[in-house]
């Protein structure tokens, strides 16, 4: 019995904020934004709706979708590092909203590659017999703690959530591979403290376009297959260049990845499984394709996933 993903779901709030709206914000311009990140629009969330509002809509979706109700779940993990609160976890006010009452329920903190350490903590509980539906979600709300002044970072960012069940499937499918790894020696390339995120640009772009690549061949290989085995690259969606250079790294042809950084900027561990639903949605994967997941992030972090899709 492997371990798969049952349904997904996404979240997205409603106001746009556009590249020009930002030109009247701080120095910068639509050009320079989308030529340097590929980001043209992005999501920001009203002052009434909070990390936990957009995990538990992005939730009831991936639940819908996957045909599991809220008393089945046994573990709820949700990725985050904009909770509403330092404590209780975004997974347990999340859990009262859903009314998963056998759940149990933690955040965990990886950054932008959260998503993919839920995922993979989720399919060792259920591969080991221990729970049976666990769903993971990616969830930020990136514009409280953006500073609005510093050009460096504001153009980057939005928010939304994104949802996964996971659960055992056929033997064959699910996750084939996965690759974790982290590397607290450039702690402090990315991280928050007042007034925003602070961000070494550069070096994170060299590690993001090494290490994206890397992981990506490593858990193609560990999944026995080769490159040319790949339907579908859904690369963390931070900026379409290191997108890119991953997709090079991997000789895809442009249409086998996964892109919504223009419409959606980078909302950190929420990029993966938004991409992931909405190639869903739109009918672009089907049983039996191959999909690379693979995020990198604050921590530094990064991690990868091999899937065969379907049950
Ligand atoms: O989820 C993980 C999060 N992080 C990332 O993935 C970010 C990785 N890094 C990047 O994506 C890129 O480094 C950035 C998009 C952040 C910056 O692109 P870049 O090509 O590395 O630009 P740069 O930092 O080398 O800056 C080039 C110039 C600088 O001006 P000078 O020194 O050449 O005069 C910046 O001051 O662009 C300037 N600049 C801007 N100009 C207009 C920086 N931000 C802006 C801006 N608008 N928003």
């Amino acid at each position: 019995m492997g371990a798969g993903v049952l349904g997904v779901g996404k979240f997205s709030p409603e106001k746009v904020l556009t590249n020009f709206d930002l030109e009247k914000m701080v120095d910068t311009s639509d050009e320079w934004i989308r030529t340097r990140t590929g980001i043209e629009e992005r999501r920001i969330a009203d002052d009434d709706t909070d990390t936990s509002d957009m995990a538990y809509y992005a939730s009831v979706n991936a639940m819908k979708d996957a045909g599991v109700q809220a008393e089945d779940l046994d573990l709820i993990l949700v990725a985050t590092v904009t909770p509403d609160y330092p404590f209780p976890s975004v997974a347990c006010l999340i859990q009262e909203k859903l009314g998963a009452w056998n759940a149990a329920a933690m955040d965990l903190s990886a950054a932008c590659a959260g998503c993919m350490y839920g995922m993979i903590t989720a399919k060792q509980f259920i591969e080991s017999d221990t729970y049976k539906n666990i769903l993971v979600v990616g969830v930020e709300k990136l514009s409280k703690i953006t500073n609005w002044e510093d050009r460096n970072t504001a153009v980057l960012f939005g928010d939304g959530a994104g949802a996964v069940v996971m659960g055992p499937v056929t033997d064959g499918r699910g996750v084939l591979s996965f690759e974790l790894g982290s590397d607290g020696s450039g702690a402090k390339e990315l991280f928050q403290d007042e007034p925003g995120i602070y961000m070494n640009g550069r070096e994170v772009f060299k590690f993001a376009v090494r290490q994206m690549g890397e992981s990506a061949v490593n858990v193609v290989e560990k999944a026995g297959l080769t490159k040319g085995d790949i339907d579908h690259l859904i690369p963390h969606q931070a900026n379409i260049r290191i997108m890119e250079a991953s997709r090079q790294r991997l000789e895809l042809p442009e249409d086998r990845m996964v892109k919504t950084v223009q419409k959606y900027g980078n909302t950190s561990s929420s990029t993966i499984p938004i991409a992931l639903a909405e190639a869903y949605e739109d009918g672009r994967i089907n049983d039996d394709d191959i999909v690379v997941l693979v995020g990198f992030g604050g921590g530094l972090t990064w991690g990868a996933v091999t899937l065969k899709w379907g049950q």
